[in-house]
């Protein structure tokens, strides 16, 4: 795995903090008190990569746990841990996920309980930041909370500020410094919404590619992620992590090669509520060709699955697949920045996916709330065969909104493959064996307490062999 860490003096200060290259030493032991040393060897920290560090930690055996640490001049950094994949296909994994982290919108005490839990590795599936001037969410609840120090990013320097402010959390530090993360990105590592180089706001694409490669720079800089730093206008970093032959953990993009987001279905909007923000399932949403992942990513994300045969495979993706009809009409009422907007690629995707694997997962977050879900390929034929099984995570901190939070209970009524849903924050485990997977829904009393308890609201188990939800127990 890789080793991350960035060199900085003050982390709000904007670019590197000095213009020299810097050495740094960095110490991987067998143990926590650097008794059983694996290896102790100088890594550069270049001034052009803002000071980051990615060290390749190598010569460890399988499954097996180990202690980092970085060193330079009387500096020695707090202790990190980390842990190699086994080479079997017997060793349970236990795995936490979750997404978005609005800084604005409440504390990081789910990472905090994050840090002390049993896992074996941690999920990020997108909006790591936000890139939100400060003040803009309308968060009804976040008064008195933290708020963004710099106007909307749009440059390198921004970005880097605005990661350096993220990380200057001490839970989110100890959530690193426990356990590895796998990470991908969603919208607003960049800007909200965005599909390829398509804008809300309707920004140049010359001036948004532009900054679309700030914040892939400045992404890659604080992300302990085994890539190489982007050049060009494209950073390919969809990946597969396999956990010996018992998961294969695909690691999706959904942004970057995206198609924009529908538009040619009817906006829905009620008497007295108001806009949905959804539309009517239409005419490019079914078209195949109305990509989410790309041509490329596609066929490599389906040869993956097909050329190998783990008991599971799960998809790290960003937004929920499992469909969801807001409003019971002639046609689904959709949110089209999910895969409802993809609905063709989604039917041909799933289709070839679970004809190669009997045990598909798929693991999401983006929509500040989370749900366990029966997957179909087509969500709206609820006679067709439910062929894999979802789990959309609750946001670390970010906020459900108020209206929707009134609506959901009859939303989710009329739709039946959500078989659970809750609006609140926190992050899901799951426990995975050769026969059994087990999802825990792990709720905070209140975001906006750094001291705030988690209990576990839920639990879910599917079967090998059997995809969708088999059990589902609710916490009184
Ligand atoms: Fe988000």
């Amino acid at each position: 795995m890789v080793l991350w860490t960035r060199l900085r003096v003050d982390p709000l200060a904007p670019g590197p903090f000095a213009e020299a290259d810097l050495q740094i030493a960095v110490d991987v032991a067998r143990d926590a008190e650097f008794e059983d040393l694996v290896s102790s060897a100088l890594h550069a920290a270049p001034s052009s990569f803002d000071h980051s560090v990615h060290v390749l930690a190598d010569g460890l055996d399988p499954d097996g746990w180990y202690w980092y640490r970085f060193r330079l001049g009387d500096h020695t950094s707090p202790v990190g841990r980390t842990r190699t994949t086994p080479s079997d296909g017997t060793t349970p994994l236990r795995l936490g996920f979750s997404s978005c982290q609005n800084w604005e919108s409440g504390s990081y005490a789910a990472h905090r309980h994050l840090a002390a839990a049993d896992l074996d590795l941690f999920i990020w599936l997108g909006d790591y930041i936000y890139e939100y001037g400060p003040g803009n969410q309308g968060v009804v609840d976040s008064a008195g909370l933290r708020v963004h120090t710099t106007p909307e990013v749009t440059d390198l320097a921004g970005y880097r500020e605005r990661y350096g402010l993220y990380k200057s959390d001490r839970s989110l530090q100890a959530h690193h410094a426990a356990r590895p993360w796998i990470v991908t990105w969603d919208d607003h590592e960049i800007d909200n919404n965005h599909a390829g180089l398509n804008t809300e706001d309707g920004q140049d694409p010359a001036a948004f590619l532009e900054r679309r490669r700030a914040a892939h720079l400045a992404w890659w800089e604080n992300m302990p992620v085994r890539l190489d730093p982007p050049t060009g206008d494209r950073f390919e970093i969809h990946r597969t992590i396999r956990w010996g032959s018992l998961a294969h953990l695909h690691m999706l993009d959904g942004r970057q090669y995206r198609d924009a987001q529908p538009t040619d279905g009817d906006p829905v909007i009620l008497p007295v509520v108001g806009d949905l923000g959804v539309r009517t399932l239409a005419e490019t949403a079914r078209d195949p060709n109305q990509s989410m992942l790309g041509t490329e990513q596609r066929e490599w994300l389906e040869n993956e699955v097909v050329s190998s045969d783990p008991t599971w495979n799960i998809l790290g993706n960003q937004v929920y697949m499992h469909g969801l009809d807001a409003f019971p009409g002639a046609a689904p009422a959709t949110n089209t920045d999910t895969w409802d907007g993809y609905h063709g690629e989604r039917l041909e995707l799933l289709t070839n996916l679970t004809s190669n694997s009997d045990n598909l997962v798929i693991l999401s977050g983006d929509f500040h709330s989370s749900t366990a879900a029966d997957v179909r390929a087509d969500p709206f034929d609820l006679s067709g065969p439910i062929i894999a099984t979802e789990f959309m995570a609750p946001a670390i901190s970010s906020s459900f909104p108020e209206l929707l939070r009134g609506l959901a209970p009859l939303v989710v009524g009329f739709n039946p493959q959500v078989r659970h849903f809750d609006p609140d924050n926190g992050f899901m485990t799951c426990e995975v064996t050769s026969t059994t997977w087990t999802t825990e829904l792990h709720r905070l009393n209140d975001v906006t307490a750094e001291d705030s308890d988690v209990a576990i609201a839920a639990r879910f188990t599917v079967r090998a062999g059997s995809p969708g939800i088999a059990t589902v127990e609710v916490s009184q």
